[in-house]
C-alpha cells in the first residue's frame, strides 16, 4: 500500500473525504450522554443518508426499488409510526429506516413524534424534511387527526418503551380499540424504563419486537418480577447493515483512500496496528477499561520482548462538553502511563466509515448488561474487522467467540483477558485476518438490510393477521 505523496495527500484529504462521503453516503452516528446501558446513551451507529440526492435514491443505490421485497405485502397498508422523539439517536433513526423500507414497497406511512421541543430544532427540521421527501406524512402527535389515523391504520408501531406514554395521553378511552394492532419495538434495557406508566399496555398489544435475545429475556424477567405483567408475543429481530454502508465496506479503492488519509491525520504509519473503540465516551461504554487493557497489552509485549508493529488505541466518540469528568480521567490515565503517542481521541463524528476503513480491530467494551444489539459491531464486521467484545448483551449474538472475534468478561475482571486478546490479535496476523473475513461472511449471511427486512416481514405479517381477527 502506498506511503508516497504524503504532503499532497495531506492537503487533499479533507476534500476527498468530503467528496467521497457526499457521493456515497453519510453514516450518522449518534451519541448521547446519559450514563446508563442500552440504546439511547449509546453511540449507536445508524446509517442514514442525510443529503437529499442520496435520499432520492440516486447513485448506485438506485436498484433498491427493483426486485421483490419480503415486505411487498405491506403495499398500500396504512402504518402509523409513533416515535417518542425525533433526533439522531439510535431508536428514531431505526424507525425512520423502517419507514423508508415500507415506503419503498408502497405502504402509506404516517409519522408522529410524541415529545417535541418547544423551540425550532435544526435536526428535527432536517429529519422531517427528509421524511417528507420520501413520502412519509408527518403530523402532530396529539389531536383528532392522530386519533383518526390510529383508528384507521392497519398497523401502529410504537418505538421504544417511552412511547407508551402516547397511548393514554392521546387515544384516551379509544386505546383498547388500537392495542390489538400495535407492534411495540423496544431497543432498551435501562432500569428506569420499567415503569408501569410506560408499559402498562404492553401485555395487550399484538406483539413486541426486540433487537436481541438477551434484551428480550431481560424484558420478560423484569416485567414479570418488577411489574407483575406479562410480555405479549415477543419477536427478536436482529438488525442489518444498510446498503449504503455495505457499498463503502465492499469498495476496496474507497477503503484504501480512507485508510491512508485517516491514518495520516492521526499520525500513525500504514503498518501500525489500530485498535479502536467507537462509541460515545461514557463509563458504560468502557473506554476506561479498554485503555487499561491497552496499557497492559503494551506491558505484556515489552515483557515478552515481542517484535510487533506499534499498537495504537483510537477512542472515537469524545465529547469534552458532555462527559468532562470521565474524559479528563481518561486523559489523565494516558498521561500518567506515558502512552500519549499511542492513544488518540477523536471527537464524536457523523461518519464512522473512514474509521472502520482505517483500523485493524474493533473493540466493543460495553459494560454491565452490554449493548441491546450494538450496530457498530456488524458495521465493523462488514469492513472485515475482528471484534474484541464483552461477553454481554447483543454482542454475544453477533460475535462468534474464537471465530469472528474474541470475547472477554464485562467489568474489571475483563481487563486482563482483553489485554491478552489484544496481544493475541497483534501477534497472529493470520488469525486476525481470518477472523475479519469470517465476520464479513457472517454479516453477508445474516446482518444485511434484506435479512432485517425478512425478519421484520415475518413479524408484520403475524401482527396484521392478529389485528384482523381481533
Ligand atoms: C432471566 O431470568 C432467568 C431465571 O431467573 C435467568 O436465568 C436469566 O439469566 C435472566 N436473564 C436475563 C437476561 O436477565
Ligand atoms: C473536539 O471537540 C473539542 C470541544 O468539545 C474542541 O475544542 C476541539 O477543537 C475538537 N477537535 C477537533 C479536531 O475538531
Ligand atoms: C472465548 O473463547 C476462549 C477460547 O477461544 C475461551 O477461553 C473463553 O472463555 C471464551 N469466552 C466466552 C465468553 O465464551
Amino acid at each position: 500500500m502506498a506511503k508516497h505523496s504524503v504532503a499532497t495527500a495531506k492537503k487533499k484529504w479533507p476534500l476527498m473525504l468530503l467528496a467521497f462521503l457526499s457521493i456515497s453516503t453519510v453514516m450518522v452516528i449518534f451519541i448521547r450522554n446519559n450514563s446508563d446501558s442500552c440504546n439511547t446513551k449509546i453511540f449507536e451507529a445508524q446509517q442514514t443518508q442525510i443529503h437529499s440526492s442520496a435520499a432520492a435514491g440516486g447513485g448506485n443505490g438506485g436498484n433498491a426499488a427493483s426486485g421483490p421485497s419480503p415486505l411487498d405485502f405491506m403495499k398500500s397498508k396504512l402504518v402509523l409510526m409513533v416515535s417518542h422523539e425525533l433526533s439522531l439517536s439510535g431508536g428514531p433513526l431505526l424507525l425512520m429506516e423502517l419507514a423508508f423500507l415500507l415506503r419503498g414497497v408502497g405502504s402509506e406511512v404516517v409519522w408522529v413524534t410524541n415529545q417535541y421541543p418547544a423551540e425550532h430544532d435544526q435536526v428535527i427540521y432536517s429529519l422531517e424534511s427528509k421524511m417528507l421527501d420520501r413520502g412519509v406524512q408527518v403530523m402532530p402527535a396529539k389531536g383528532e387527526k392522530a386519533v383518526d389515523t390510529a383508528l384507521k391504520a392497519d398497523l401502529v408501531i410504537l418505538n421504544t418503551a417511552v412511547a407508551g406514554k402516547w397511548l393514554d395521553a392521546v387515544l384516551k378511552e379509544k386505546v383498547t380499540l388500537v392495542l390489538p394492532k400495535v407492534l411495540w419495538w423496544i431497543h432498551e434495557m435501562r432500569g428506569h424504563y420499567f415503569k408501569v406508566e410506560y408499559v402498562k399496555h404492553l401485555p395487550f398489544v399484538a406483539g413486541a419486537m426486540i433487537d436481541s435475545h438477551t434484551t428480550a429475556e431481560y424484558w420478560t424477567n423484569r416485567t414479570r418480577e418488577r411489574l407483575g405483567i406479562k410480555m405479549p408475543e415477543t419477536y427478536v429481530v436482529h438488525l442489518g447493515n444498510s446498503k449504503e454502508l455495505m457499498e463503502v465496506a465492499e469498495d476496496s479503492v474507497a477503503k484504501r483512500v480512507l485508510r491512508e488519509h485517516v491514518r495520516e491525520s492521526l499520525g500513525v504509519r500504514n503498518d501500525d496496528l489500530l485498535f479502536a473503540i467507537i462509541n460515545s465516551v461514557s463509563r458504560g461504554k468502557g473506554q476506561d477499561l479498554f485503555l487499561r487493557a491497552f496499557h497492559e497489552s503494551l506491558q505484556l509485549i515489552q515483557e515478552k520482548k515481542l517484535q510487533l508493529p506499534a499498537l495504537h488505541a483510537i477512542v472515537v466518540g469524545s465529547d469534552m462538553n458532555a462527559q468532562t469528568k470521565f474524559e479528563m480521567e481518561l486523559r489523565k490515565f494516558v498521561t500518567e502511563k506515558k502512552i500519549q503517542d499511542r492513544v488518540h481521541f477523536v471527537n464524536k463524528t457523523l461518519a464512522v466509515a473512514p474509521y472502520l476503513a482505517s483500523i485493524d480491530v474493533l473493540v466493543q467494551n460495553s459494560q454491565a448488561r452490554g449493548e441491546c444489539f450494538g450496530r457498530i459491531t456488524i458495521e465493523a464486521m462488514a469492513f472485515r474487522l475482528p471484534v474484541l467484545g464483552t461477553a454481554a448483551g447483543g454482542t454475544v449474538e453477533i460475535v462468534v467467540n474464537g471465530t469472528t472475534g474474541l470475547l472477554h468478561p464485562a467489568n474489571k475482571v475483563g481487563v486482563t483477558p482483553l489485554a491478552h486478546n489484544i496481544v493475541k490479535l497483534a501477534t497472529h496476523v493470520e488469525k486476525r485476518l481470518t477472523m475479519g473475513k469470517k465476520g464479513y461472511e457472517r454479516v453477508k449471511e445474516r446482518f444485511l438490510e434484506h435479512h432485517m427486512s425478512q425478519r421484520i416481514a415475518v413479524v408484520l405479517k403475524e401482527v396484521l393477521q392478529k389485528a384482523k381477527h381481533s
